[in-house]
C-alpha cells in the first residue's frame, strides 16, 4: 500500500450494546481510514446481555440508522485481534479514549497487540465531551433501574433493552 493511500481500520469492542459513544468513535474513525471494520467480540469475559449475533444486528442497524454504513463492516470475531485485523487485511487497530482514566488500560493493550503484531499500529481517537461518560455497562444499569437511555444509544438500542428489561421481570 502507498503511503498516501488510506489505511483500513479495525474498531473492535464488546458493544454490549452499541452506544452513541461508540458510534461517534465510528463516525470519526470513518473520516480518517478508507474502511472501517467494527469487530464484536463474540466470546467475552464479562457476562453480556445480548448474543454475538444479536450485538453484530444492533451494531448494523445502528449503523444504518446513523447513515454510517458506507465503508463500515461489521462483523463478529472470535480470538486474537490482531489475527482479525490480519485476516481483513487491516493496518490499524482504532480505539476510543474517553478520559485520562481510559489511557493506563487502553496503553498495555496497544503494548499487548504491538507485542503480537508490530507491523499493526493502535490509533486513539478522542470521543465527543458528551459521550465521554458513556459505557455499555453504565446504559445497562440506567436501564434495568427504569430510567431513560434514549440521549446515550441509537434508537434500535433502547427498544432492544426495554425488551431485555421487561423478559427479566
Ligand atoms: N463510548 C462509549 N463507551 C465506550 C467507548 C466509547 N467511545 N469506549 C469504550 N467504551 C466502553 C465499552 O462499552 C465498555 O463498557 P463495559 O465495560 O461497560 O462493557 C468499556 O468501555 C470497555 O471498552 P473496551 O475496552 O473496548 O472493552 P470491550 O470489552 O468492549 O472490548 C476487546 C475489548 C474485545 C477489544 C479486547 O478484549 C480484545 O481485543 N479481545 C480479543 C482478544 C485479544 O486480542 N486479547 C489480547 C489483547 S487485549
Amino acid at each position: 500500500m502507498s503511503k498516501s493511500a488510506k489505511s483500513a481500520a479495525v474498531y473492535a469492542g464488546t458493544f454490549d450494546p452499541i452506544t452513541n459513544g461508540h458510534l461517534d468513535i465510528i463516525r470519526r474513525a470513518r473520516s480518517v481510514f478508507s474502511t472501517v471494520y467494527v469487530a464484536v467480540a463474540g466470546s467475552s469475559s464479562k457476562k453480556v446481555w445480548f448474543s454475538a449475533e444479536e450485538r453484530v444486528a444492533m451494531v448494523n442497524e445502528a449503523v444504518s440508522e446513523a447513515s454510517l454504513s458506507e465503508s463500515v463492516v461489521v462483523q463478529a470475531f472470535d480470538g486474537l485481534l490482531v489475527d482479525y485485523v490480519k485476516k481483513v487485511e487491516a493496518d490499524v487497530i482504532v480505539r476510543g479514549l474517553r478520559a485520562v482514566s481510559d489511557y493506563e488500560y487502553e496503553a498495555q493493550m496497544a503494548h499487548i497487540n504491538r507485542q503480537l503484531a508490530s507491523e499493526i499500529e493502535t490509533v486513539f481517537l478522542v470521543t465527543s465531551e458528551d459521550c465521554s461518560f458513556i459505557s455499555s455497562s453504565i446504559v445497562k444499569n440506567v436501564a434495568i433501574n427504569g430510567g431513560d437511555v434514549s440521549r446515550f444509544v441509537p434508537g434500535i438500542v433502547e427498544s432492544r433493552l426495554k425488551k431485555e428489561v421487561e423478559k427479566s421481570k
